[in-house]
């Protein structure tokens, strides 16, 4: 069969796999391929056991894979055989040299570049899906057009804003899309190219074009700006409990204003993921570089909040249960960075996790998908470590839970029988302000939220 376009993203990761599957799945006269170096992903990206978890991916890959969908290791051929190429790699914070733990590492980038410039017998549009540094486009533009045999390429600019645990709906209905491109002739026809395929399920007026810089901007901005207000309404929520207010009530007052909005003001142990903290440290890097000190020590303090909340969870825990953690069992429910995602990267789990096991607490871990990636975490910990499924079994003999991911599940337990397999007095941190306190306490549990007054028996 052949198709009117054939589409090659590099890279099948969390981004990536969806991403094309939605085009694929949208645009059956397109024929989207795509590649990763590792092997292991891509059998699994075949399987019916995908490597990702993420709701309704399974049926959208199912319905495409084979027809217009293709997942393979082949990553030269797929260069030469498509003209429009995704880049979707990964871009990890620096962890050597200038920049260390503040830029990003882009070695996997230009490596993937260098490719398409070693592999291109025809002219092509290389697309930047990853979030990158302002500039990475010219970077990437001045590595493919460095030699003079008639092969063209033109560097687009097309962040993804998926969020994890709603990416097919994100997909499906984004709130906008974000296409940057050069502004002379040839990028503006590159630019059209790629609004088409988004105009064949996005509305004109979500499909926002810009010039490139923008675009790279935008998505450091967008994300910068999420993880403000996170850490705004969680800087509220250490001043709630010492001054008696609760956090979700000041939450919703402060939300309704129209200004001000309702969404991303949930308190808790701090974001995760893979985009916030990285995606900050790059901006604050970015305004050093440029000598904005004072602009990247106020985004260097999104970061610092995050941690510190991570940090007075675990010494509330600490307080609560007589200064000492030494020998009691703790049971962590959620691992995952947040809820409907076996991604851990970057989840305050992994924090909460080590700082247990340095008050030389036992832990037992549950999670209903991140199970997996959790004994890779914990893997280089010492101390006592458990993983158990059921989160009732894992809260079994335990002195305490904590709740470190808003799982659903979690609501629906039967917290009586919970409560009576626990040692006592048995303490319940809610790090998501998920479940019933008043229920919980009334039970027998001694109930401490984020940001609101502790309930205690004592
Ligand atoms: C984020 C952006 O939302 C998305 O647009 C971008 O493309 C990638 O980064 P993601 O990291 O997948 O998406 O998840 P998100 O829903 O933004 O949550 C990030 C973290 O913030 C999670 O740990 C979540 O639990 C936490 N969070 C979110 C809060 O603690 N409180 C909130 O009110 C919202
Ligand atoms: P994201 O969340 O941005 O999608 P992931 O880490 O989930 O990031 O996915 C990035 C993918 O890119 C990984 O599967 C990794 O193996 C792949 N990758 C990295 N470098 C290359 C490369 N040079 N060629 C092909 N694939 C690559």
């Amino acid at each position: 069969m052949t198709f009117a376009m054939n589409i090659l993203c590099i890279g099948a990761g969390y981004v990536g796999g969806p991403t094309m599957a939605m085009i694929a799945h949208k645009c059956p006269h397109c024929r989207v391929t795509v590649v990763d170096l590792n092997p292991e992903r891509i059998a699994a990206w075949n399987s019916d056991e995908l490597p990702i978890y993420e709701p309704g991916l399974d049926a959208l890959v199912k319905a495409t894979r084979g027809r217009n969908l293709f997942f393979s290791t082949e990553i030269e051929a797929g260069i030469r055989e498509n003209d429009i190429i995704f880049v979707s790699v990964n871009t990890p914070t620096k962890s050597f040299g200038l920049g260390a733990g503040m830029a990003a590492d882009l070695q996997y980038w230009e490596k993937t570049a260098r490719q398409i410039l070693e592999h291109s017998q025809s002219s092509k549009i290389v697309i930047e899906k990853s979030t990158l540094p302002v500039k990475t486009a010219l970077a990437m533009e001045r590595i493919l057009n460095c030699r003079e045999n008639g092969v063209h390429f033109d560097v687009l600019s097309n962040p993804e804003f998926l969020a994890e645990g709603t990416a097919t709906r994100d997909l499906e209905s984004p709130d906008r899309v974000l296409i940057g491109s050069r502004e002379d002739a040839r990028g503006l026809k590159a630019r059209q190219t790629l609004v088409d395929i988004y105009a064949q399920w996005v509305p004109q007026e979500r499909i926002l074009t810009s010039n490139i810089w923008s675009s790279e901007l935008s998505k450091l901005v967008a994300n910068a700006f999420l993880a403000q207000r996170i850490s705004s309404i969680n800087a509220i929520s250490a001043l709630c409990e010492k001054a008696d207010a609760d956090v979700a009530e000041v939450a919703k007052a402060v939300g309704m204003d129209s200004r001000i909005g309702a969404k991303f003001l949930n308190a808790s142990i701090g974001f995760g993921g893979s985009c916030f903290k990285k995606d900050i440290l790059n901006l604050v890097y970015l305004c050093r570089h440029y000598g904005l000190d004072e602009v990247a020590d106020y985004w260097e303090s999104v970061v610092k909040i995050n941690h510190y909340q991570q940090e007075r969870f675990l010494r509330n825990m600490l307080d609560a249960m007589f200064n000492t953690l030494a020998g009691k069992k703790i049971c962590l429910w959620g691992f995952a960075f947040k809820a409907n995602t076996g991604d851990t990267r970057e989840s305050p789990a992994i924090y909460i996790a080590h700082r247990l096991l340095e008050e030389h607490a036992e832990i037992v871990v549950s999670d209903p998908q991140a199970l997996k990636n959790a004994r890779l975490d914990l893997a280089g910990e010492t101390g006592k470590i458990s993983y158990v499924e059921d989160p009732s079994q894992a809260a079994k003999g335990c002195h305490a839970i904590a709740l470190l991911t808003e799982w659903d599940l979690y609501r629906h337990l039967d917290f009586e029988k919970i409560y009576e397999t626990m040692a006592q007095p048995a303490f319940l941190f809610d790090g998501r302000n998920l479940l019933d306190h008043r229920r919980c306490y009334d039970i027998g549990f001694n109930v401490y939220p984020v940001g609101k007054p502790p309930l205690t028996h004592f």
